[in-house]
């Protein structure tokens, strides 16, 4: 906390913006100013950020359950004069600063929760038995709040619109779309999102150009053999065995198949087979998940699975259907984005961390498959990793990152604005 509060805010040199555009003037940076008059106020406003960050930590809600939390930030939203935007959802909610006129940049925070009992023991935590914000989406939300906050000072000299999306169901990679179909990303030039990363210091943002979160596609393999006696396997085809052999090849996937300069991984997560200790059963049900950066190593890891699974089935006798369900693409950071990243990180006296990529998905990739778009890694200083029951979050990254978010939503906007005169 004190750390974040010396470096941005009790700062008495301007910003330092090496690159700024003629057009921008690092007086209209944000938060921090010339006037330092303005410097005390985010440190107190930052106090109520932190709060609500604890508020959301206390009441987690699952996927697609957000009521409470939707009505929670609508209000924060309200009380700062923000305008709420109707585009019929259920639960999250679409918000804007600006005069709606000029380009638009989306803002974006997940406000889901997990279904996990949490064991941190802090002050603050979950007062609902099995639900936990153990992603941090609790912490994307405040972080949001305040850039929102921040923004809304400067609504007046905005050069455009930015539009905060608080969205639902992002464990479940279902809201993402729902916001989509739903039409948020009309008029939106770029979008910008930020994730929590407990093994990146608090004070530093991964800021990384290209893929830098993976695909994810799920799968259910399906075995079938044939029945028998557990002590007559000759009169059958025991599909737990070829399950077994099967599971084990398939980790030669990432081995053998995929080259060492690439990344990817296989994980059977699943095993379901028989209902008593003296029956083999007829079939046997693997699922799982695979993860990969790049689409001609997803599709080579696809086709080998389904060599390795129809071959070791057919050298037991058995037989294996794969199944597929597909999840989010990777998360491809736009390279004119990242650049604008790491200006604004490093004017704001951020440290800047690159190639952090990350095995885990995220459906922000939906928003990217339609406009160009930047993820941020915000350093948290944590001990455990996503999902974990003692996962725990730094508060001291918060007013950092709503500075940052804030700082490049003003810069985008900018951005596309010359984007657009170029084009004219
Ligand atoms: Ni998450």
């Amino acid at each position: 906390m004190t750390r974040v509060r010396e470096s941005l805010f009790n700062r008495t040199d301007p910003l330092r913006i090496g690159e700024a555009e003629p057009a921008y003037s690092p007086d209209a940076g944000l938060p921090a100013s010339a006037d330092s008059t303005a410097e005390p106020s985010i440190v107190s406003e930052s106090e109520e950020w932190i709060a609500i960050r604890r508020h959301l930590h206390r009441y987690p809600e699952l996927s697609g359950e957000e009521y409470e939390t939707t009505a929670y930030l609508r209000e924060r939203l309200e009380n700062l004069g923000i305008r709420i935007v109707d585009y019929g959802l259920e639960t999250g909610l679409v918000a804007e600063i600006g005069s709606g006129e000029g380009p638009i940049a989306a803002l974006r925070a997940d406000i889901d929760a997990l279904p996990i009992e949490e064991e941190t023991g802090l002050e603050y935590a979950s007062t609902r038995p099995g639900r936990m914000h153990a992603c941090g989406h609790d912490f994307h939300a405040a972080v949001l709040i305040g850039a929102a906050q921040l923004l809304k000072r400067r609504e007046a000299e905005l050069p455009g619109t930015v539009r905060l999306l608080f969205q639902p169901a992002e464990e479940r990679a279902k809201g993402a779309r729902q916001l989509i179909q739903a039409g948020v990303l009309q008029g939106v030039g770029a979008v910008i999102g930020q994730h929590n990363k407990p093994d990146l210091p608090v004070g530093t943002i991964g800021i990384t150009a290209g893929p830098i979160m993976a695909a994810s596609d799920g799968f259910t393999v399906t075995v079938r053999g044939t029945a028998s006696h557990a002590a007559v396997p000759e009169a059958g085809i025991d599909p737990i065995v070829t399950a077994a052999h099967i599971v084990t090849a398939l980790q030669t996937i990432t081995g053998r198949s995929i080259s060492a300069q690439e990344r990817a991984v296989v994980s059977v997560t699943q095993v379901h087979a028989g209902n008593t200790w003296n029956v083999i059963p007829d079939t046997a049900v693997l699922q799982g998940t695979i993860r990969s950066f790049d689409e001609s190593v997803h599709s080579r890891i696809k086709e080998r699975f389904a060599e390795i699974a129809g071959g070791v089935a057919s050298a037991f006798g058995a037989e294996a259907s794969v199944r597929w369900s597909g999840g989010p693409p990777p998360v491809v950071n736009d390279a004119a984005l990242t650049a604008l990243a790491g200006i604004c990180a490093h004017g704001l006296g951020l440290r800047v961390a690159e190639g952090i990529t990350s095995p885990a998905s995220e459906d922000f990739s939906f928003y990217q498959q339609q406009v160009p778009g930047v993820f941020l890694f915000v350093g948290t200083s944590g001990d455990r990793e996503w999902h974990h029951p003692a996962f725990e979050l730094n508060d001291a990254a918060l007013p950092g990152a709503a500075s940052l978010l804030a700082e490049l939503a003003v810069r985008t906007l900018l951005h596309l604005s010359e984007t657009v005169e170029e084009e004219a």
